[in-house]
């Protein structure tokens, strides 16, 4: 099986090679970030209509994360364009953080639509190192299909927990490596080098709740979940949330 996927993982990079071409050029970066916001803002309201009755559960929780104020303050990492913020409860404070400066003309557009959410700032940075957000500051951070993405879980989830104030929470959604018992896993495996260079560093074949169970929470509550989408390939999901 794995000299299987090997060989359709090349078939599959031969059909990339002008992406790949472009990408040692150092062309491909810009190129694709500029896309990638403009593909978002499309797909992100189409994920959003299948993935709503999930989306609804789990963030009809984050309000019990409140400090005494009872205003939220909510970061968002990898905010993309802010398609997260009708499911946000009203009054609360947001700040977002996001390499990709493209996305900052969707995420206007998205603040201008939620008049219920009191917008602080928008960050362009990696959830690697956000160190404009002071330590112990906020009551909860949100990523959705943002771990996928990052070049490194572990240091994003430390950077995390400095942020979140004690007690508060990291709410999750995200794409995850099928079963590896399965089919969907061997065609995880034989698409993502083509899926990484289109969807700007997107791994399909990610163990995410692994790093989730390693960072220093206190209390995880993850569900593995098939999400009602209709590309097999990003079908397996975890959702959750994580108590610092
Ligand atoms: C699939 S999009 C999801 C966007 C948004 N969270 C949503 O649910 O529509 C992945 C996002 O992660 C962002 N991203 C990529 N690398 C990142 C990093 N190191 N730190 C924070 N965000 C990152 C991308 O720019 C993009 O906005």
């Amino acid at each position: 099986m794995a000299f299987t996927v090997f060989i359709l993982q090349l078939a599959v990079r031969i059909l990339s090679l002008p992406m790949y071409l472009l990408n040692f050029l150092g062309l491909w970066d810009s190129i694709c970030k500029k896309w990638f916001a403009y593909f978002l803002s499309k797909a992100s309201v189409l994920y959003n209509q299948y993935m709503a009755g999930k989306k609804q559960e789990l963030f009809s929780k984050l309000q019990d994360f409140a400090g005494p104020s009872r205003k939220l303050s909510l970061l968002e990492v990898g905010c993309g364009t802010g398609t997260n913020f009708k499911f946000y409860p009203p009054g609360c404070r947001v700040t977002c953080v996001d390499p990709n400066p493209n996305f900052e003309k969707f995420l206007f557009k998205s603040i201008a639509e939620n008049r219920h959410l009191q917008f602080e700032r928008f960050l362009v940075a990696a959830g690697e190192n956000m160190h404009q957000v002071a330590d112990s500051s906020v009551d909860v951070v949100v990523c959705t299909t943002v771990l996928c993405s990052v070049a490194n879980q572990e240091q994003v989830l430390r950077e995390v927990c400095r942020v979140l104030r004690p007690g508060g929470a990291f709410f999750f959604i995200e794409h995850v490596a099928d079963k590896r018992s399965t089919w969907n896993y061997c065609w995880q495996q034989v698409v993502e080098p083509a899926w990484y260079l289109v969807f700007d560093g997107c791994n399909l074949t990610r163990e995410s709740w692994k790093a989730l169970e390693r960072a220093s929470f206190s209390k995880l509550k993850l569900q593995h979940i098939q999400a009602p989408l209709p590309c097999v390939l990003v079908r397996p999901h975890i959702c959750g949330y994580a108590v610092k």
